[in-house]
């Protein structure tokens, strides 16, 4: 159908982009029974933790209990983010047996960030893509700020390319192109992929949309139009990144799953699940989904 691709691979990011950013702390046994309930629905990959500085990040402070108590299901990946090498280590002590690091496009980004330059950020991360693979753990790399920086406003398809060329080259099995800010629209997001394309293999990315503009979903088709088959999602349309003031949530898991669901494009995932399961994350935090979808299926069960 149009070139889409049959099969879709979700990756929830809720556990952490989602949390992240939350002003109220969450018990750990709420965030495990997040992450087991997002694969129990079917989701092929949570993004369960971060091991970055607790200083910078509070919210992410209790990654290794994170790990240590989950109870995994065959066949799921639990990656885990880390900007370093003493955050690999954190990480595989912990039990995690796949990593991401995190760049950006943007030079001002990458400093508020992860406090250094793109060139400082890429030495960084080729010892923990070495030590991954010595280990026969597999990373993943994200660039942030594909569509547009908070800080420097428009990035160049050329800059998101050289980052996404050096990741790839580096190791990195995935490319997870991050719209920060979901400023992104179609056409934008065309461009971007198609500069990335002449490096990276389309079937190597992935596209993580935050919605902030509403231009998630199109976005998301005009990628799956490209032949992207991994899209980013958070359960409750959860998230936001702590360096993008006014930036929301990632795409909603289940806006996504409903599209796809629509097109009769396989993910494997059970809506009906990924509903339970926002409902129980947005009931712990005490806020609402911001998920199209979820409104309307809590609306019909009235
Ligand atoms: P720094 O201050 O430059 O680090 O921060 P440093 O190496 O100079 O160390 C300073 C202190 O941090 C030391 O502790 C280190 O031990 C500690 P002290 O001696 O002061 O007590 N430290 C760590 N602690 C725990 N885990 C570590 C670690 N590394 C150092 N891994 C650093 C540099 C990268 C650590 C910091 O800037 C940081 O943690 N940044 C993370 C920011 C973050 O998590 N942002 C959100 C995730 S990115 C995102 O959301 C975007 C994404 O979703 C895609 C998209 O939407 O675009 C992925
Ligand atoms: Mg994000």
């Amino acid at each position: 159908m149009n070139g889409l691709p049959r099969q879709v691979k979700i990756v929830d990011v809720g556990p952490r982009d989602g949390l992240q950013n939350e002003p109220k702390s969450v018990p750990t046994a709420v965030k495990i029974e997040l992450v087991e309930r997002l694969a129990e629905a079917g989701i092929p990959a949570v993004e369960a933790a971060a091991f970055v500085s607790p200083k910078w990040v509070p919210q992410m402070a209790d990654g290794a209990e994170v790990m240590r108590g989950l109870a995994r299901k065959p066949g799921v990946s639990y990656p885990v983010l880390v900007p370093n090498m003493q955050g690999f280590e954190a990480a595989i002590a912990a039990g995690a047996d796949e990593v991401a690091v995190f760049g950006a496009a943007s030079e001002t980004f990458s400093q508020k960030n992860i406090n250094c330059s793109i060139a400082e950020s890429l030495d960084r991360f080729a010892p923990v893509v070495e030590a991954a693979r010595e280990r026969g753990v597999k990373v993943r790399g994200y660039i942030s700020c594909v569509a547009g920086c908070p800080y420097e406003g428009e990035v160049k398809p050329k800059a998101v390319a050289e980052v996404a060329r050096r990741l790839f080259a580096m190791g990195c099995y995935e490319i997870s192109l991050g719209d920060t800010i979901g400023v992104g629209t179609p056409g934008k997001v065309r461009d971007m992929i198609e500069a990335v394309a002449r490096d990276v293999p389309i079937k190597k990315m992935a596209v993580h949309f935050h919605d902030t503009y509403g231009q998630a979903l199109a976005n998301i088709y005009a990628a799956l139009e490209q032949g992207v088959n991994v899209v980013d999602s958070s359960v409750a349309g959860l998230g936001g990144c702590p360096y993008a003031k006014g930036a929301s949530g990632n795409v909603a898991t289940e806006d996504v799953v409903y599209m796809l669901d629509g097109l009769g494009i396989e993910t494997g995932v059970d809506l009906e699940r990924i509903f339970e399961t926002g409902r129980f994350i947005c009931g712990e935090l005490g806020r609402e989904a911001a998920s199209k979808v979820h409104r309307a299926l809590a609306a019909k069960r009235k």
